[in-house]
């Protein structure tokens, strides 16, 4: 039986993607993250989380080409960035942007979508810093265009290589907090920009897609490899959480930050990361882990994908208050593969509350 009108358990049927955190496997429309990342770029990982989503198959070259069409088409909305706009975080100056964007459930509005964050985060990040922004080379891969936007130079082979990477493993993750979102509007019939809109919304918050921010603040406070421990415990003394650890859903390693670590290795290995700030996050990951251990000694806690993710979008010179937004731009494609199933297949989702109040007084 279908519930994807959640009255009774808070649960959904979906083709998409699969948590297993007892074992630690994600698994994306039938094949497992560890293959999919080793071998697909976005472009691809698009084309497989789409299928069957829209009214028109698209294969990974036309997706590419109609992708980067949609990159040159959205750029000419950057201008409408004033300066109220640029005066915001760069998630919120993306999504005020995003917000401008007709509504539908096409592929046109599809593609847009997909195109949007990945050319207003970089050039709202040039803006905000005086720079003028880098229009898109439609010809590019989604990838390889994001850095070339950011940056305004060719990025190497292995950043490309990386970001793919980083992209493909955050596309998409069962029913979290922001894709929840996301199917609630599309259950409503309102289209894909407001549910693309309410997931960034979610997404934002430290404890789904804000996190990795505060990774690398967290890292900078610690600063030595001496001082990883005493820092640690000091924080969980005064009852903070150590971001990049634990997991609602993971009870071991959450496998998509193997996958970044993994996809770290050829930056390293070709000298273009800071190698001091990779020894020190071994050090501290190694810390944590042994004073969750012993502090939370009932509750499985480990390193979750936004402690890798924090270190990969540095190496690739994202600014860390940048990092939500380009978690948005990997994850918008489950976003809308996710509201057109629910808009294919499912119902108004609207769950029944529990009344715990009072009650009217008898007469
Ligand atoms: N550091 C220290 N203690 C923790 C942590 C942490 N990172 N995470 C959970 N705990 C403790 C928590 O204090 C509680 O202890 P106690 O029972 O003694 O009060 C216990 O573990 C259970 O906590 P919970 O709040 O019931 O766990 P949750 O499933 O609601 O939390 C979480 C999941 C991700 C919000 C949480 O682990 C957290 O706040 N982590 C830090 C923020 C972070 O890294 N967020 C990114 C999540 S991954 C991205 C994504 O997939 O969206």
């Amino acid at each position: 039986m279908k519930n994807n009108g959640l009255e009774d358990v808070i649960a959904a049927e979906t083709r998409l993607s699969d948590v297993d955190g007892e074992a630690g496997r994600l698994v994306i429309r039938g094949v497992s993250l560890d293959l999919l990342v080793s071998h697909a770029t976005f472009e691809d990982v698009a084309v497989l989380l789409l299928d069957g989503m829209l009214e028109q198959p698209l294969g990974a070259t036309d997706l590419k080409t109609r992708l980067g069409e949609a990159r040159a088409d959205v750029f000419s909305h950057v201008v409408s960035a004033d300066e109220a706009l640029l005066n915001l975080p760069p998630v919120d100056a993306m999504r005020a942007l995003i917000a401008r964007l007709p509504d539908g459930e096409d592929l046109e509005t599809a593609l847009r979508l997909l195109a949007a964050p990945a050319v207003f985060l970089p050039a709202v990040l040039r803006l905000q810093k005086g720079a003028t922004p880098v229009a898109p080379k439609p010809s590019l891969s989604q990838s390889a265009d994001i850095l070339a936007m950011l940056s305004g130079s060719l990025p190497t082979r292995e950043q490309v290589a990386a970001l793919d990477a980083y992209l493909v493993t955050i596309s998409d993750h069962g029913l979290n907090a922001s894709t929840f979102a996301s199917r609630v509007v599309a259950s409503t019939k309102a289209g894909l920009t407001s549910s693309v809109l309410a997931a960034i919304s979610a997404l934002k918050g430290p404890l789904h897609g804000g996190a990795p921010g505060p990774v690398l603040d967290m890292l900078d406070a610690i600063g030595t490899q001496g001082n990883a421990e005493p820092w640690l415990a000091d924080a969980l003394d005064r009852g903070e959480r150590l971001m990049g650890f634990g997991h609602r859903i993971y009870r071991v390693r959450d496998p998509r930050a193997d996958a970044l670590k993994h996809a770290l290795r050829p930056l390293v290995a070709t000298g273009q990361v800071d190698l001091d700030r990779i020894r020190l996050a071994e050090a501290v990951e190694q810390a944590a882990l042994a004073i969750l251990r012993e502090r939370k000694p009932d509750r499985p806690l480990d390193v979750n994908v936004e402690f890798y993710t924090a270190l990969l979008l540095d190496a690739l010179k994202f600014p860390r208050e940048a990092f939500t937004g380009v978690f948005a731009i990997g994850r918008t494609v489950g976003w809308i593969a996710h509201a057109r199933e629910q808009a294919l297949e499912g119902r108004l989702i609207r769950p029944r509350s529990v009344y715990v109040g009072p009650l009217p007084q008898a007469a």
